[in-house]
């Protein structure tokens, strides 16, 4: 089994829902209620710089409009991702995967990088991510982790930045999952929460694979995937769970 330095609790998208998703605020609010680990969701503008954005659309969570990744970086980061969600975060930016890194190195934190390339472009993204995450987190005592529902986004990590730790996201465990994630070159697998039970667990473990759960906000699930035995739980409920438990 490799070292997993990763905390238990990781934060769903910075902060789940009490800031803005996948912005610097979303962070600092994690940080505050003593979250020491974040996901983000990582895409490519069309200029080809990573940022963050769970959507391939921009209503839903900024005020721009169409395909995210038609705009070059410029113009996305001029955008408001804060108001959407209440008055009092209008103005917050979208945030570049390099401002994100800085964040995390600068308060040693770990960090989740999900793949969430656009249509078309799963390769691109995964090659772009990984070559520069490996750049913005060398000499890192904690790597970040690279995850994706994207097999090839995963394969395109992989040969770009090979010694990064990479994890497969899977909604349902449908036959093959573990050998997917073996020919992957996957450390872990990602899984919807109701979907894992002893047996998974079980079964990725002998095969020598980490298990995380995403996205877990009960604390009646929660202590059933501790009682199962898996090493992360990815969560909204930043104000409900306690980081350090
Ligand atoms: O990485 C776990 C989780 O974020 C996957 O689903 O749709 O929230 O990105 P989604
Ligand atoms: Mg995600």
């Amino acid at each position: 089994m490799t070292a997993w330095p990763y905390p238990r609790w990781i934060a769903h998208r910075g902060a789940g829902t009490l800031a803005p998703e996948n912005t610097l605020a979303a962070l600092r609010e994690g940080w505050r209620r003593g979250f020491r680990a974040f996901e983000c969701d990582a895409k490519l503008s069309a200029d080809g710089v990573p940022f963050l954005l769970h959507d391939d659309t921009l209503e839903r969570t900024t005020d721009g409009q169409g395909p995210a990744e038609a705009l070059t970086w410029a113009e996305l980061s001029r955008l408001d991702a804060g108001g959407w969600l209440a008055p009092a975060w209008a103005g917050e930016p979208p945030a570049a995967l390099q401002a994100v890194a800085a964040f995390v190195r600068a308060n040693g934190c770990a960090l989740n990088i999900e793949l969430k390339p656009g249509p078309g472009r799963a390769r691109a993204t995964g090659e772009a991510v990984a070559a520069l995450a490996a750049r913005w987190w060398a000499g890192a005592a904690v790597p970040p982790l690279l995850s994706s529902f994207d097999a090839d986004a995963l394969a395109a990590a992989r040969s770009a930045a090979p010694q990064l730790p990479r994890a497969l996201l899977l909604e349902a465990l449908a036959d093959g999952w573990l050998e997917q994630a073996q020919r992957l070159g996957c450390a872990a697998v990602v899984v919807e929460h109701a979907a894992l039970g002893a047996e998974a667990v079980a079964h990725a473990r002998r095969a020598g694979l980490r298990v995380l759960a995403y996205t877990v906000n009960e604390p009646g699930d929660a202590r059933r995937l501790l009682a199962l035995g898996v090493d992360g739980l990815i969560t909204d409920a930043v104000d409900r769970f306690d980081p350090a438990s």
